[in-house]
């Protein structure tokens, strides 16, 4: 029997936010759509997030207004307090995402406040879109390291998954920002967390910094997680951990994944189409070592 693993595709956000040239609004446009029609059922559009801080995600109103949503897909959208949420909702969004982290120091790096604070800033978001009938998503960075303190006490990452799978999120993404973390820091992590919030409203986020974001996948596999947020072309990085790389590329999960006999319902030709699309647009090879092995190198 095959079973199913959802991916969420990343690139759009995590992906181009990091990035020191500007894409276009009409290139970003163009990137979300042809991921929706490579099958994605959810695209992260943008970010509701200052523009001093990360202007890459500036135009994401734009983008939100400029592209042909698939019925069945979601977009979602970065919102870490209610002036994000605010625009999030002006743009129509039909999923928001907040985002904590396991380590006091990123916290106060990444969105200037400390744990404690973020989810306070975070309650009216979860109320407000509660009202509105939108989805909130909560992220935890740092689940497996902080560029800034080191190792990171698993407690602190069951503790803030736990807070805001409490407050309403649907799902949990764990996020290993700075991709350090190996197979069995990953399995013990989960099952740390998955003690305390149910797997079924667990996802991973692998940056693959040290090459160990597949395996780290597999881990959490082996655990019972289900959903992955990945990046095409593996774009991408977090403007507060320096030196990062991109989320996993999605391709290279999709290969994996269809060839152990899981099912995504994605189009890795597809995948790989828009990857080599992107790179040429970024002026670079690929990110993936399927799109280029399927390029013949
Ligand atoms: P702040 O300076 O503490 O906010 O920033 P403030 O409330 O004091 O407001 C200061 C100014 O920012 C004001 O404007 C506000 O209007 C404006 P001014 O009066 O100076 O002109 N402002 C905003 N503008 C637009 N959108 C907003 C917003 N809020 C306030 N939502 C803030 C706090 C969170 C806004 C800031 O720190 C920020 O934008 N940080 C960027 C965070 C970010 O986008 N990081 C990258 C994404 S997270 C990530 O990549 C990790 C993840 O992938 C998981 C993983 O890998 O671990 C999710
Ligand atoms: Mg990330």
């Amino acid at each position: 029997m095959t079973s199913n693993i959802t991916i969420i595709e990343m690139g759009p956000r995590d992906g181009l936010q990091n990035e020191k040239q500007t894409v276009s609004i009409e290139n970003k446009v163009e990137l979300i759509e042809r991921l929706a029609n490579a099958g994605m059922k959810a695209v992260e559009a943008g970010a509701f997030v200052s523009p001093k801080w990360v202007p890459q995600m500036a135009g994401t109103t734009e983008v939100m207004a400029a592209i042909r949503r698939k019925p069945g897909v979601s977009y979602p959208v970065l919102t870490p307090n209610m002036k994000g949420y605010e625009g999030a909702r002006e743009a129509k969004a039909d999923t928001v995402a907040v985002f904590g982290a396991a380590s006091e120091s990123f916290s106060q790096k990444n969105i200037n406040c400390s744990i404690e604070e973020s989810l306070e800033r975070f309650k009216p978001v979860f109320d407000a879109a509660k009202a509105d009938g939108v989805k909130v998503r909560g992220y935890v960075s740092c689940v497996l390291g902080c560029p800034y303190e080191g190792k990171v006490p698993v407690a602190n990452v069951v503790r803030v998954a736990k807070a805001l799978h409490a407050m309403g999120a649907y799902e949990i993404s764990l996020g290993d920002t700075i991709g350090v973390g190996t197979h069995e820091e990953t399995k013990a992590m989960v099952r740390a967390v998955s003690s305390e919030v149910p797997v079924a409203a667990l996802a991973g986020h692998y940056h693959d910094t040290y090459g160990q974001a597949l395996s780290n996948i597999w881990a959490s596999i082996e655990e019972g997680v289900r959903v992955f947020d990945a990046s095409i072309s593996g774009l991408g990085g977090c403007p507060y951990a320096k030196g990062a790389s991109g989320n996993v590329a999605t391709e290279d999960v999709v290969y994996s994944l269809h060839g152990s006999g899981f099912a995504t319902g994605l189009d890795l030709d597809a995948l790989i189409e828009t990857s080599v699309w992107i790179s040429e647009i970024l002026g670079r090879r690929p990110g993936s070592k399927v799109t280029l092995a399927k390029m013949g190198g």
